[in-house]
């Protein structure tokens, strides 16, 4: 697999990334099964959170669904030690319902020891804020996160669904470098690219983890979550399935190739919980778009030509 660095560190992470999102729920496979498949093809950034699993408790622990995805992750762990060491353990925390969202000292203090607990690990590489607590000044965040990873339990820190005002605000404080930013982006879900965020990834060489990079899986499927959206996302799947065509790769797999050329260095974060399809993203690599058929996706979401 080609291999990026997590932001100016040195550590190495696959072009593409693990996503955990739909762990607890997922009951085909055995999540060995799935964590396994994702190393074995390069895929060693695994992204999980503590609220991943939030609506299934899992059986034989005592979680009542929070936590869940990270115990499940846990078992493999402590299972299959040998895979903790292949793995750059990604995960998030600061949305504890009933509260939409906490950042604060005390709230993260206690959730990165829950994480730690339930993934089995004494340490976490990228501890990433989920979503910004508009309550919590970014002098205390940044206080938060330096401590973290002072205290050695965390080795780098980022953060999730941040603003452009909002990362740059809370890099203003602070001492140790923010490694990523997680947006939703794909062909959709395009904003990032038009409003700024790839932008000041490159600018402070921090790595873009794009979750949902098939949109929730509507760009795989074609069928359009709310169906006032129908019409545009035919547009966009027809571009991708003339290109798959020329190609000779799948639809899946061209949507991929379109994040994967942009110059930011984006990891898209796949969210299948089915080896097979996990082997079907890896193929996305072998694909070199040309910039005139980059620009053409680009159009047919946007619905015209460049300016
Ligand atoms: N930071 C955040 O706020 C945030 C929010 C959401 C997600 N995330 C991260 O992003 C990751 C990916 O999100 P996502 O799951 O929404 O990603 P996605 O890749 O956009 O969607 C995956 C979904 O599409 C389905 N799908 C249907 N046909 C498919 C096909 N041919 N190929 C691949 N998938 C197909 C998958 O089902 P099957 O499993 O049945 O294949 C799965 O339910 C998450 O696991 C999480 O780590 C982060």
């Amino acid at each position: 697999m080609k291999t990026a660095r997590l932001g100016e560190t040195d550590i190495e992470i696959g072009r593409l990334a693990f996503g955990c999102w739909r762990f607890a729920d997922a009951a085909e496979t055995t999540p060995h099964e799935r964590i396994e498949t994702a190393i074995s093809l390069g895929m060693n950034l695994i992204d999980t959170a503590d609220i991943y699993g939030f609506t299934t408790p899992v059986p034989g622990s005592d979680s009542d669904g929070f936590g869940g995805a990270e115990v499940m992750l846990g078992r493999v762990i402590k299972d299959v030690p040998h895979l903790r060491s292949k793995m750059i353990l990604a995960t998030k925390g600061g949305i504890r319902p009933p509260m939409p969202y906490n950042s604060s000292l005390e709230y993260l203090t206690e959730a990165l020891e829950a994480s730690l607990r339930r993934l089995k690990t004494d340490y976490i590489d990228l501890y990433q804020i989920h979503r910004p607590d508009l309550l919590t000044s970014f002098e205390e965040l940044a206080r938060s996160l330096g401590y973290m990873v002072e205290s050695g339990k965390v080795r780098h820190v980022g953060v999730s669904n941040f603003t452009n005002d909002q990362f740059r605000a809370l890099s203003k404080y602070m001492d140790v470098p923010l490694v990523s930013r997680q947006p939703q982006a794909s062909l959709w879900f395009h904003n990032p690219i038009m409003d700024g965020t790839l932008d000041l990834c490159q600018e402070f060489k921090a790595v873009p983890l794009a979750w949902s990079p098939l949109a929730r899986g509507q760009i795989a499927t074609g069928h359009a979550v709310n169906s006032e959206d129908q019409l545009k996302l035919n547009a966009v799947i027809s571009a991708i399935d003339e290109l798959a065509q020329t190609h000779s790769a799948t639809r899946t797999q061209i949507a991929l190739a379109f994040l994967l050329h942009h110059p930011a260095g984006i990891v898209p974060i796949i969210g299948t919980q089915k080896p097979k399809r996990l082997t079907e993203a890896a193929g996305a690599l072998d694909i070199q778009l040309s910039a005139r058929e980059w620009y053409s996706l680009l159009e047919a979401r946007l619905g015209q030509r460049m300016p």
